[in-house]
């Protein structure tokens, strides 16, 4: 099959060649997976899991990309729970080989049903997002109905996500970002946006809940703005600073099958927008990560017609 593999860690995105490589085997509660759509998140490259096992060791050359959505080709020994044929998208385990590829051999509990009304284009884009927002906001930020939340990047690929769930449970986003973030930010769905560039984060009313995907001073900077029993939620590390009654969260996002039933659900009823940067054929790919062009929004590979 045909796979972008990276080897060398200094190198970075640099370091993605195209190769051909022996499809691998779907093991025990596993199904091969022929891609249609894959993608990658933010920085996984920087992530030791790109570089070692469990055990810590070296497990290059590794392709990257965990986000996918294909149609399922066989079944491992003893996978229950889907079928051959069955269309599906998922989240593929970390430290196993991910999806920029023709095959994936994935565990099955990864993957969720991929409804028909959904191409596999518009699959694979809420994968890390919709699962990154959902457990960002209400697994670990346990976000409730009434509450005030303040959700950085809200343009952005986790942060548009962020603002759609939480408006849908009712609470009050206040979305933050570039000036030039407003507009894209309101389309999402906020009832208020911050210029992080113009206006002081200081000065905005306490908030319950701080979604973060930015890090570093502003991540400091925000936690002042929570109120007494609130949580700061990050996916970008861990928040140095501590403010004494405001818990600090840092997580990495997990495959779930009933959260991801639950996205498409939204996405298939036209309640929610994804956030699709580029399109762009799997030949294409070492060009488009590498390329000084910034894409704004998701971008996805798109694998196999
Ligand atoms: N822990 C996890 O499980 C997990 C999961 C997913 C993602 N991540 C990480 O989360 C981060 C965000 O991912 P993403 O895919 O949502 O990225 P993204 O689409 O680039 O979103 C970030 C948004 O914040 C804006 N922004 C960046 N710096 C800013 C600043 N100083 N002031 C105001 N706005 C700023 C960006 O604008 P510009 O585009 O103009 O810079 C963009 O709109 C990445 O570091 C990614 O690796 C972690």
């Amino acid at each position: 099959m045909k796979a972008i593999v990276v080897k060398d860690q200094n190198a970075g995105l640099a370091g993605m060649k195209l190769v051909e490589m022996p499809e691998p085997s779907a093991a025990i509660n596993d199904v091969l997976v022929q891609v249609y759509a894959a993608g990658i998140t933010g920085d996984e490259l920087s992530w030791p899991s790109t570089w070692v096992d469990r055990a810590g060791a070296e497990r290059t050359p590794s392709i990257p990309g965990h986000e996918l959505a294909g149609v399922v080709t066989t079944l491992g020994y003893g996978t229950t729970g889907l079928s051959v044929g069955q269309r599906v998208f998922g989240l593929q385990d970390w430290y196993r080989n991910g999806s920029l590829a023709e095959y994936v051999a994935i565990e099955a509990r990864n993957l969720a049903p991929l409804p028909d009304d959904i191409d596999f284009n518009n699959g694979n884009a809420p994968v890390m997002p919709g699962l990154t927002a959902w457990q960002g906001l209400f697994q670990h930020g346990e976000l409730k109905a009434g509450q005030r939340v303040l959700v950085h990047g809200a343009a952005g690929i986790v942060g548009s996500m962020a603002v759609q769930l939480a408006r849908e449970i009712g609470a009050y986003v206040i979305g933050t970002g570039r000036a030039a973030h407003r507009e894209i930010a309101l389309n999402f769905g906020i009832n208020e946006f911050v210029d992080l560039d113009g206006n002081a984060l200081e000065d905005i009313n306490k908030v319950d809940l701080v979604f973060d995907v930015l890090g570093g001073d502003i991540a400091k900077r925000s936690l002042p703005v929570i109120r007494k029993g609130g949580k700061f939620v990050s996916i970008t590390g861990w928040n140095e600073e501590q403010v004494d009654g405001v818990q600090n969260i840092d997580f990495v996002v997990e495959a779930d099958r009933s959260q991801l039933v639950e996205i498409a659900k939204r996405f298939g009823e036209g309640r929610f927008k994804t956030n699709i940067g580029k399109v762009i054929p799997f030949d294409n790919a070492i060009a488009t990560y590498n390329s000084t062009d910034r894409v704004k929004g998701k971008i996805i590979v798109h694998v196999r017609s």
